[in-house]
């Protein structure tokens, strides 16, 4: 089975005026195409910087990070921005969406990026609104949504470009435990039926183990990597 994400010794060093700050301590980690990866650990032990470096929106102090097997670490920032278009979904905490638009104009966003024809990435965007259960609620601004529809909304607009990998923040940190768990179900759904690799960062444990595999970090280390369990490809567990 081939790799999706693999990092290499990364670490990360961050400066506060002449201060360093060590967030990432040399971390490595495999990650298989269609696993669904939980990263937890305490605030503050680099969850988000992991997870920042492996959607290669920020740059390693050392070491390297592989999307789907290509090296990221020499790529320019055009290269960079293309590669994240193209293969990778961001879901974050606090949804993001643009506010002015509606849903299905938010959705439509990442591909109207690639040039694509405004018709055909409608079309898409009405696809993947009603994969999330939304279908009914495309012309909504986010404003007349709630958190939970509005995070569904972020991850049609994740899925639009159909990445190989959906990376994602905490993307319950504002949500009540039943939306959340919706939520992290979604995930799961969207994992079987499409093969799309999850990896999510969170810090409660009953989310985590809905997950294949949890990753823990402490202090910028590898803490423990539970390695996948054995699943059924393509079908929901009976
Ligand atoms: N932009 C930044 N500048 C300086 N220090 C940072 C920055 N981002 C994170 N840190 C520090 O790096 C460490 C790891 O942070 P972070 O990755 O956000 O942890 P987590 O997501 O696990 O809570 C913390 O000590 C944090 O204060
Ligand atoms: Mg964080």
């Amino acid at each position: 089975m081939s790799e999706a994400i693999r990092t290499e010794d990364l670490k990360k060093i961050y400066l506060m005026g002449k201060v360093e700050v060590p967030a990432l301590n040399g971390v490595s980690v495999s990650i298989d195409n269609g696993e669904f990866v939980a990263l937890m650990g305490p605030s503050g032990s680099g969850k988000s910087t992991m997870l920042n470096q492996v959607g290669i929106l920020d740059s390693p102090t050392s070491g390297r990070v592989l999307i789907d097997g290509v090296d990221t670490s020499r790529m320019d920032g055009e290269r960079r921005a293309h590669l994240r278009l193209e293969k990778l979904g961001f879901i974050f905490q606090f949804f993001s969406l643009f506010t002015e638009l509606t849903a299905i104009e938010n959705v439509m966003l990442p591909m109207m990026l690639t040039g694509a024809t405004p018709a055909a990435c409608r079309g898409r965007a009405k696809e993947y609104l009603e994969m999330v259960g939304l279908g009914g609620r495309v012309d909504h601004k986010p404003a007349e949504l709630s958190g939970g529809q509005q995070q569904r909304v972020a991850i049609a607009r994740a899925l639009m470009n159909r990445p190989k990998v959906l990376l994602a923040d905490e993307p319950t940190a504002n949500l009540d435990s039943k939306t959340s768990l919706e939520i992290i179900q979604l995930f799961r759904s969207l994992n079987e039926d499409t093969g799309v690799t999850v990896f999510m960062v969170t810090h409660e444990p009953d989310l985590g183990e809905l997950a294949d595999r949890v990753i823990m970090l402490r202090d910028g280390i590898l803490e423990s990597d539970g390695r996948a369990k054995e699943k059924p490809r393509g079908k929901k567990p009976s």
